[in-house]
């Protein structure tokens, strides 16, 4: 290849460019999709023993493959062997056993057939008459996970009882889940505060950890509120870098003082950086005294609270607003999933309805049914329900603990020798399945050379390709990310690599 494709006829002797063209033809699914799937079965079998990060200059994929589209049809063959050649080692393998970094994006068979089904299916179920089905599998799944995550029943579409008054919906990710919840928070405030229009959109005041997830403070700008008033507050060790309470009442009362209007807590389980926990309950009190909205993110961590051992994580939340987590990143539920619940379903539909004649229908004028388009910002939407019931139907409440306590013992083990070498430090504690940690400052290594040394220590291991992790700062501090949980990670694994950071520290320090 190489080189544009500037031949108009390099595929058109092709004889089936002749042949009717049936995109969709039956046939042609079973042979693509059988040779789609053996593609991905061969692909978890040696995906091991591929570099995790592939070692690509950018722009490379142009090069490679042609700059242009093909004019004329080719088998489907060629497009599988391109796939093989070029794509696959320009990717950072995050089905890896060897990826650490981030957090792990887990997948298993169940998730990827109903993922592979919902494409094929591939319908917009944007009301409930527009699919009933995908609407109600939404609503079942969604209710299914509120149990499992042991939500108070407010959050639930249904209940014992009938309808709820709750309500969830599947996001393609927690940015989502965070813009429309503060959307409806925003206005809600302007509501209360009996604005003229949104005249008093510069009153209103939002409230998160430092630790808290940048793409919170971007979705507070795109819900509109004054980037002077989203309001920071400042963590550390002694909170383990979780959101201090007092702090955060100091903050909103002081703003209640000055005339504007707390408006919105995010509260994080499971930070990014680090793994903190902001405290629900605490948090949820204060925000009561100022008629703020709470949301709690939850995107990774979440999946941990199915297990009875981790659910106090959430102590409190039934005296929030609303909470997201996202099976993709830990529940074995391939991308996107991110599951929001409102504890009350009318205060985002409220701000996020809308009713044209085309859409009207008999369905939606009885009252009766949930039209999910009004709990999002787009109006067409995938059939995500699918995946997530097909992973909890196939696998049982038992082995999806199973799983996380699995990924939880393995990170208490690379924790073990972390600490059982005492060259190295565990800089903050676990809580789930990540491990911050770092080589220490000893002798006459100072803190900054350490920050360097760690740094070299992290490039080494990635350039490697049997290993990739992440780093964060913490506290000043530059530390490594060691998250288990790749779908494919077994005990070897993580005992290899660690044999491999110990030997990089090693040739490092020598
Ligand atoms: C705690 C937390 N919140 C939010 C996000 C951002 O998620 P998304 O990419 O789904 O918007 C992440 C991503 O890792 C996260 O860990």
């Amino acid at each position: 290849m190489g080189s544009l494709d500037t031949n108009p006829m390099s595929f058109s002797a092709l004889p089936n460019d002749k042949a009717a063209f049936e995109p969709l033809n039956p046939e042609d699914v079973r042979a693509y999709l059988h040779k789609a799937v053996d593609f991905i079965s061969d692909y978890y079998t040696n995906v091991e023993s591929m570099h995790v990060l592939p070692n690509v200059k950018p722009g490379y994929l142009q090069d490679e493959l042609s700059a242009s589209p093909p004019t004329y049809s080719a088998p489907f063959d060629v497009t599988m062997k391109e796939l093989r050649t070029s794509v696959v080692p320009g990717m950072t393998h995050w089905a890896s056993p060897n990826f650490f970094a981030f957090f792990p994006s887990t997948n298993s068979a169940a998730a990827i057939a109903g993922d592979l089904i919902a494409s094929a299916m591939n319908s917009v179920g944007f009301t409930w008459q527009a699919s009933p089905a995908a609407t109600e599998m939404e609503v079942l799944a969604l209710d299914w996970l509120a149990q499992l995550l042991r939500l108070p029943t407010t959050f639930m579409n249904r209940t014992s009882n009938g309808r709820g008054t709750g309500g969830g919906v599947i996001l393609g990710t927690t940015s989502e889940a965070m813009l429309v919840t503060l959307v409806a928070a925003r206005d809600a405030a302007l509501r209360r505060t009996g604005s003229v229009g949104v005249s008093d959109i510069p009153r209103l005041t939002v409230y998160a950890a430092d630790q808290t997830h940048s793409t919170f403070f971007k979705a507070c700008r795109l819900a509109g509120f004054d980037p002077a008033n989203i309001r920071s507050i400042s963590t550390g060790p002694e909170t383990n870098y979780g959101l201090d309470p007092a702090k955060l009442l100091e903050a909103m009362q002081a703003d209640a003082n000055a005339g504007l209007v707390p408006t919105y807590v995010c509260v994080t389980v499971g930070t990014t950086s680090s793994n903190a926990v902001d405290p629900v309950g605490a948090v949820a009190d204060i925000a009561a005294m100022f008629n703020a909205w709470v949301h709690v993110d939850a995107a990774y961590a979440g999946s941990a609270c199915i297990c009875p051992e981790f659910r106090h994580h959430l102590d409190g939340v039934e005296r929030v607003d609303s909470i997201s987590m996202s099976p993709h990143k830990w529940l074995l539920t391939c991308l996107d999933c991110t599951c929001l619940y409102v504890r009350d379903a009318h205060r985002l539909s409220d701000s996020l309805e809308t009713n044209p004649e085309y859409l009207k229908n008999d369905a939606t004028e009885s009252g009766e049914v949930t039209d999910l388009k009004d709990m999002q910002v787009g109006v067409g939407r995938r059939f995500r329900g699918l995946k997530l019931w097909m992973v909890m139907r196939t696998y049982g409440t038992a082995k999806l603990q199973e799983h996380i306590r699995s990924d939880v013992a393995m990170a208490k083990m690379f924790e073990d020798f972390v600490r059982a070498d005492g060259r190295f430090e565990v800089v903050v504690p676990r809580n789930f399945a990540l491990v911050c940690f770092r080589i220490k400052a000893s002798g006459a290594m100072t803190e900054e050379d350490a920050d360097e040394v760690n740094r070299v220590l992290m490039e080494n291991l990635n350039k490697t390709g049997k290993a990739y992790l992440a780093h964060t700062v913490v506290g000043d501090k530059f530390v490594l990310r060691f998250a288990v949980g790749s779908s494919l990670q077994e005990e070897g694994h993580v005992r290899s690599v660690w044999d491999l950071i110990k030997k990089t520290t090693s040739s490092i320090m020598n």
